[in-house]
């Protein structure tokens, strides 16, 4: 349990899964949380679930000046550390030559795009204050995909990993960490998308024989997310059960 009382949080695609967890584990801590969604009802929910210090805000990421204007606006907020969670993605697997020119856009621009806005936006909003960005990137984008997700999806998380240790470099001059997250397979509406053989074939895949919980993601992002991770920084933390070691 770390202490982020005085923090605020921003985090995308925060109405269900891995960015719900995270949002409930920053609140925990005393972080006063937006959670941001394209689903304005589930996200509404959720924030009324948590409670005391979170607070909904429907936006789609695809919307950059919407986006980078809610980033100014938490983010600028008085406060004595500000954290950004790039969560939001959407899933593609179509294969190489079948996913259409229009999807593969979509696909970077929720994933990759989003986060690139996003940051340069918290960078300016924290004009030098202390600042946290997590970004949730996948193991899709170490190995090229092949566990889920295909080219498109592999493609905007390799992009990810990649924003984070470039923006991890230019950040760390203004006392800004900048980190990702790479999850294996986690139980969330995501892999219930994949039909039943599909899924215990992934878990084979898995030395400790089961998907992740979100909440195990949600704790990784909450430890880069603390005051005490002040000296981690451009760092990929695998969540993956083992199932990717390099
Ligand atoms: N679940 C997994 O197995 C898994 C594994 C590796 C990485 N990830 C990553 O973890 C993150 C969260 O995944 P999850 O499993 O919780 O997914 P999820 O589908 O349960 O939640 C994603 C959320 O993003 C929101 N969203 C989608 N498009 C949006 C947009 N344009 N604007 C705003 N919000 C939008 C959705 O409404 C949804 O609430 C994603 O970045 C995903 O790529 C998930």
């Amino acid at each position: 349990m770390f202490d982020l009382t005085g923090a605020v949080a921003l985090v995308t695609g925060a109405a269900r899964g891995i960015g719900l967890s995270a949002a409930a584990g920053l609140t925990l801590q005393g972080c006063r949380v937006v959670l941001a969604d394209i689903d304005s009802t589930t996200v509404k929910q959720a924030a009324h679930e948590i409670g005391d210090g979170a607070e909904a805000f429907e936006v789609d990421v695809r919307d950059t000046k919407a986006l980078a204007a809610l980033v100014a606006d938490v983010l600028g907020q008085p406060h004595e550390l500000g954290i950004l969670v790039n969560n939001a993605a959407v899933l593609n697997t179509d294969p190489l030559e079948q996913v259409s020119t229009d999807d593969w856009a979509h696909v970077m621009d929720v994933n990759l795009t989003a986060a690139f806005e996003a940051t340069r936006a918290a960078a300016k909003a924290l004009d030098g204050r202390p600042g946290r960005i997590i970004n949730v990137a996948s193991v899709a984008g170490k190995q090229g995909g092949g566990v889920f997700g295909t080219s498109a999806y592999a493609t905007s998380k390799g992009g990810l990993i990649a924003l984070t240790k470039s923006s991890a470099r230019e950040l760390a001059v203004r006392g800004t960490t900048v980190n990702a997250v790479a999850p294996g397979p986690v139980d969330t509406d995501f892999i219930a998308q994949q039909d039943p053989r599909r899924r215990r074939d992934l878990v084979d895949l898995i030395p400790l024989g089961r998907f992740a919980r979100a909440d195990e993601v949600g704790a990784a992002v909450c430890f880069l997310a603390s005051r005490e991770a002040g000296y981690v920084t451009g760092s990929v933390l695998d969540v993956n059960g083992g199932m990717v070691m390099a």
